[in-house]
Order: C-alpha cells, then structure tokens, then sequence
C-alpha cells in the first residue's frame, strides 16, 4: 500500500457548452459523495468556462484546474493567459506539455518547461504530461522519449518546487484511440520515470510524486492499470466528458489503493 493520494484528472479539451460544462462539474461534484476513500479530482474545463465551473464546484472536494498557460507574468502575449490569472479565479491545477500542444499546437520541450516551471513558481499544481509516438515505441525508444522530455520540462525544478508536481504518462499512440497502453507495459515506464525523479530529485520527491496514466482510459481499463504499484491516477479525455463513465474510473482507481477489509 503507497501513501500517495490517487489523483484524477478530467481534462474536458474543446469540447461541451457553457450549460453542459457546469452540469458535468455538478455531476461529478455529486457522485464523489460515495467514496470513502481519499481522492483528489481535478476538472480542466475549457477557459471561457474556468468561472463558471468553479462556480458550480464551490463547496464541494471537486478542484478547479487549467489546460494551458503561458509561462510570462504579464505582458503583450495576445491570447495567453498567465499564472497569476489562473490563480485569480480560483484554479489550482493546470496541465503542461500536453502532446495536442506538442505535435498539434508545435510546442518545444523548452516552451514546455518554461511554463512547467512558471506554474510551480506560481504555486500552482503542475500536471506535466510526458509520452512516446507509435514509431518511437517501435523502434524501442519509449523511455529516451519520456526521459528527454523530463529533462527539458523540468530545467529549473528544485525537489522544493516538485512538491506540487504531478508527471502524467500519456502515449501520444494511446490518446483518443481506443488503444489503452497494457498495465505492464505502461507500469514499466511508470516505474522509469520514477527512478528518474530519484536520481535527480532524491527519494522523498520520488516516494511522493503521483504519476497519472492517460490515454484512452476507460471504465474497463481502469481497474487493471490502477492496480499498477506507479500507476497513481488518470488523466482522462474522453471519458470523463461523461459523469458516470468518469465515476468509475474513479471508482476503480480508489478501489485499487483500499486496503481489502478482513
Ligand atoms: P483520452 O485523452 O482519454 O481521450 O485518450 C487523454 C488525454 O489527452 O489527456
């Protein structure tokens, strides 16, 4: 049994209303009510809705969280939005290095890490996303792929700063593809990027930080990743625009960390 709360992400992308986003939000909030469990559920709605869903999310454990921000303070950068901003209205998570900003948007390592670093300064929960394409997983270089993308998203991060990291794994090959990584074999990079950690940032960041899998999970596929010893939650892009499909995701990943009753 690991002490790391299970962490789940539902990273909503461009998709839903501003009515059908806060009716989620108000979904998920109330079917949380029946876990007993620690867990900690963090929805990334779009930015147009970040004030209203955190509206619909007040009073209740569900955490209000970004898909994106730049890394700068303030400043002509048309478009962006900063830390600070995110923070303003109530946002305490926000996802990095997504692949959709990698390989759709261009995003460099280096941009990733600069914005990695801008949002842990800030004081903001960091999801850094991290993961190999199909033809890079073919010619075995899944884990030179994640650790040089580590390498570059985390420039600058202290063990200090990493307290409020979370890295999630998420095979660009598996992403809105039906095709879930097997447990064993995504367990396996779990385990590599965590050995990473503790090279670089000592044992108690590596003991502490949560590593999410993403990428086509499901109610399904849930229960056996979660059982993974490093699989310590999701990130979910598909499912979680459902709340029932969501709730069994989360369901299934608290099961997994309970201690079986005698
Ligand atoms: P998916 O997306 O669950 O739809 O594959 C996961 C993600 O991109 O975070």
């Amino acid at each position: 049994m690991t002490h790391r709360t299970v962490a789940i992400g539902g990273n909503w992308k461009m998709n839903l209303s501003r009515r059908e986003a806060v009716e989620l939000a108000r979904a998920v909030a109330a079917s949380l009510s029946d876990l007993e469990a620690p867990v900690q559920v963090t929805l990334y709605p779009p930015f147009p809705y970040l004030i209203p869903v955190g509206e619909a999310l007040a009073g209740s454990p569900v955490r209000l969280g970004a898909q994106d921000l730049h890394p700068a303070a303030s400043g002509a950068y048309t478009g962006e939005v900063s830390a600070a901003m995110l923070r303003d209205i109530g946002v305490v998570s926000v996802l990095t290095g997504h692949s959709e900003r990698r390989h759709d948007i261009g995003e460099t390592p280096e941009f990733v890490g600069r914005k990695t670093h801008a949002a842990l300064s800030a004081g903001l929960e960091t999801v850094l996303c991290v993961g190999e394409l199909l033809e890079e997983r073919e010619v075995g270089r899944t884990e030179e792929i994640v650790i040089a993308q580590l390498d570059a998203g985390l420039s600058g991060v202290t063990a200090d700063l990493a307290s409020r990291l979370i890295i999630a794994y998420e095979p660009v090959w598996a992403i809105g593809t039906g095709r879930t990584a097997r447990p064993g074999d995504a367990q396996a990079v779990h385990a590599a990027i965590r050995s990473w950690v503790r090279e670089q940032m000592g044992d108690r960041v590596a003991a502490s930080l949560r590593i999410e899998y993403g990428g086509s999970v499901k109610p399904a596929t849930a229960p056996g990743l979660a059982s993974e010893p490093d699989i310590d939650g999701f990130l979910v892009g598909g499912a979680s625009l459902s709340a029932d499909d969501f709730h069994e995701i989360i369901r299934a990943a608290v099961a997994a960390r309970s201690p079986v009753s005698p």
